[in-house]
């Protein structure tokens, strides 16, 4: 499963791709609002860090402003992928941008059908938003099973990525359910390293090996 990083801060994005496990990045108008830069910059910024795909949201809500905004942003960097709503007017978007090589990001997807719908109009990527179905008492992980079925049945090329993740047993529900990709907070990240298990293992191990006097 490819590893993603969902965020827009670069000095988290830079400590990720450090450690040789982060394939690509995901942005969303939060995640950037949040770090009180201007848009361009931090984009243009990211897709130097990593040169996986990098996503990036429009704004507009009509098919017209989003295909003009998705020129732009994706004129930046050869590995911008245009995050688009799953709307209407989305849908439209994608279908002319893909027919451009633009690649896409449908985001915001809360249904099957809704990526059956992204799919068809050959969506690079789609997302579902696992949390936000989890907080309102659904079971988003059901989501990511039935959309891995159909794009398997039909042999979809548009790529699953996991999204609005909230802690690691998201992720490894992810990979066990054979999500292409999964898109992970910088804190849930870190949180998969732990183990005391392991923390106990490192240090009796290096006392074992002072106390026998031995050298490398
Ligand atoms: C994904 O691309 C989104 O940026 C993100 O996963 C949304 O997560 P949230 O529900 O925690 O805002």
């Amino acid at each position: 499963m490819k590893i993603f990083v969902d965020t827009a801060n670069v000095d988290d994005i830079r400590t990720a791709c450090s450690w040789g496990i982060v394939d690509g990045v995901t942005t969303n108008p939060s995640l950037v609002a949040r770090e009180q830069r201007s848009f361009e910059e931090v984009v243009r910024e990211i897709c130097e860090i990593c040169p996986g795909p990098v996503s990036a949201e429009v704004v507009s809500l009509e098919a017209e402003g989003m295909i003009q905004e998705a020129r732009k942003v994706s004129s930046w960097a050869p590995n911008v992928a245009v995050k688009i709503p799953m709307i209407r007017e989305g849908i439209k978007a994608i279908s002319v941008l893909s027919q451009e090589g633009i690649k896409t990001n449908c985001t915001l997807c809360f249904s099957a059908n809704q990526a059956l719908l992204a799919a068809k109009v050959g969506a690079t990527f789609i997302s579902p938003f696992i949390g936000r179905l989890d907080d309102i008492g659904h079971d988003g992980m059901q989501l990511v099973g039935e959309i891995v079925q159909i794009y398997e049945n039909y042999d979809f090329a548009t790529e699953v990525i996991v999204a609005s993740v909230r802690h690691p047993q998201h992720v490894l529900d992810a990979a066990l359910i054979g999500a292409d990709i999964c898109t992970i907070p910088f804190a849930v990240l870190e949180e998969m390293f732990n183990h005391t298990l392991t923390d106990v293992g490192v240090e009796r191990f290096l006392a074992d090996w002072e106390k026998a006097g031995l050298k490398l």
